[in-house]
């Protein structure tokens, strides 16, 4: 049956999928410039506005998983291991983005940029786990 707390669950699953999609356009744009390719127009106007959107969907994403986590809670019961992971992965998450925003120290900046997109991968592996149960938890 499908709840509401579940609905939040999956609008933060798309979410976070389109947070990730940042990671995933920057490695190719990354490798397109390396080689010396243009960059299709295309390409760059949706890098563009991915990356415009990114920081205000990541706020969004944290206030969706809260109101999930609510929801959840107060329907089961129970706070699944899994579930607690994801959440806490994408609060250490949007934590790592808006800290290296704020930086000023450019060394500092990109130990926080390191985190970020590290912790990205853990983000989305986390949440897999969570949906899909991988280590029965
Ligand atoms: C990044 C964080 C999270 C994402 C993306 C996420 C996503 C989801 C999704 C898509 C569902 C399936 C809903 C359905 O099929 O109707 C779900 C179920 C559930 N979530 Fe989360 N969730 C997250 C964090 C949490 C947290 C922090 C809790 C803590 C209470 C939690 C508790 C649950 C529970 C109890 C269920 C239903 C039972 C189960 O599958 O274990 N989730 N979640
Ligand atoms: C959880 C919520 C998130 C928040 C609040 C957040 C926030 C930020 C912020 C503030 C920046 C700095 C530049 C800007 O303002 O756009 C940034 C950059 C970035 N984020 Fe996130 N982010 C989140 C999730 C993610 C996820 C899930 C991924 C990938 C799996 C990701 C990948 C990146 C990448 C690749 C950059 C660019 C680093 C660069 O400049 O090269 N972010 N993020």
């Amino acid at each position: 049956m499908i709840t509401i707390g579940g609905i939040f669950g999956r609008i933060g699953v798309l979410l976070i999928g389109y947070l990730a999609l940042r990671l995933v356009l920057k490695v190719i744009v990354n490798l397109l410039r390396q080689n010396g390719k243009p960059l299709p127009e295309a390409l760059k106007k949706v890098f563009q506005f991915v990356n415009k959107t990114h920081r205000l969907v990541g706020i969004s994403a944290v206030s969706v998983i809260i109101a999930h986590f609510v929801l959840q809670y107060s329907r089961f019961n129970y706070i699944p291991l899994a579930g607690l992971l994801a959440g806490l992965a994408l609060l250490l998450q949007a934590g790592a983005g808006l800290l290296m925003c704020a930086e000023k120290d450019k060394a500092k900046r990109q130990k926080f940029l390191v985190a970020h997109t590290v912790w990205g991968l853990i983000l989305v592996a986390a949440v897999f786990n969570h949906r899909l149960k991988i280590f029965r938890m």
